[in-house]
């Protein structure tokens, strides 16, 4: 795992767009896994700007979404398929017939569940994988004891994510109490993770997370597992990490991290 401190969220969500975008531009059919929430609406933001006037090119890239509600229509303004498609997919030239998310609606959500699986193995796994952080751990919807093997399964939401999201919704539409997520080993699986965490209200659980004990109490916990990590977090949801010399100097020194200074 690295870890990378920028001392603004707009450098954090800047280079967090810049890694997507440049293995976009290396791999044009890249499969790139993909997460919903506020922080990463920055990061859409920019990918659109950079298509508009760079020209970044979504024509041939494939979109695996982590998760998405239980029981939410996609045509509903609190569904994630319906912020992909208002935040990214429906501003840049992706063809939306290569977005996928779980359908949320499956009257079997099992096979639902194996379906997405098949799909992501249909292209060859994941490539870079963007994901968030929840208050209690979670990566995509991972709940604190999800399995580090899981795979994509409806989860029961805990209390403390009902009260971080049910904000965000809107229309009178309650929030569902279940999503359907990729599991922790889903995640790992993908060839590159990158997790985007900004200010102090996640700095308690990005301490965890990056120096804590590995435990499925905190599903961030297994991307210390993985072999190819970057945590990338602004100067506030850093402020309770101990080796951020390192971590910076890391960031300062080695040659992959140059192109991005
Ligand atoms: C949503 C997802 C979640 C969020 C996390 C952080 O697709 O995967 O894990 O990334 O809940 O959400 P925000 O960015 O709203 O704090």
């Amino acid at each position: 795992m690295e870890v990378i401190i920028r001392d603004t969220r707009d450098q954090a969500v800047s280079l967090a767009a810049a890694i997507i975008a440049r293995a976009l531009v290396k791999k044009p059919n890249l499969v790139l896994g993909l997460a919903t929430g506020r922080t990463m609406e920055s990061v859409y933001e920019l990918l659109v700007a950079m298509y508009e006037d760079d020209g970044l090119d979504f024509s041939l890239a494939r979109t695996f979404n982590l998760d998405e509600y239980v029981g939410l229509p996609p045509e509903d303004p609190n569904a994630y398929r319906f912020y992909m498609n208002k935040h990214l997919f429906h501003r840049v030239n992706i063809d939306l017939r290569n977005t996928h998310l779980p359908n949320g609606m499956a009257e079997d959500i099992e096979a639902e569940c194996r379906h997405y699986e098949e799909e992501i193995l249909d292209c060859n796994g994941i490539d870079l994988q963007v994901l968030g952080i929840g208050r209690t751990g979670h990566i995509g919807f991972n709940e604190p004891l999800s399995a580090m093997h899981s795979r994509t399964r409806a989860k029961a939401l805990t209390p403390e994510t009902v009260e971080q999201n049910a904000p965000l919704f809107t229309g009178g539409t309650p929030m569902p109490r279940r999503a359907i997520t990729m599991g922790v080993g889903t995640i790992l699986e993908c060839r590159r993770c990158v997790l985007l965490a900004t200010g102090r209200e996640k700095a308690e659980v990005i301490a965890k997370a990056v120096e804590g004990p590995v435990t499925a109490m905190i599903s961030a916990t297994a991307l210390q597992l993985h072999p190819n990590c970057t945590v990338i977090v602004d100067q506030e949801a850093g402020s309770l990490l101990q080796n951020t010399d390192y971590y910076r100097w890391i960031f300062e020194n080695e040659p992959d991290w140059q192109q991005y200074h």
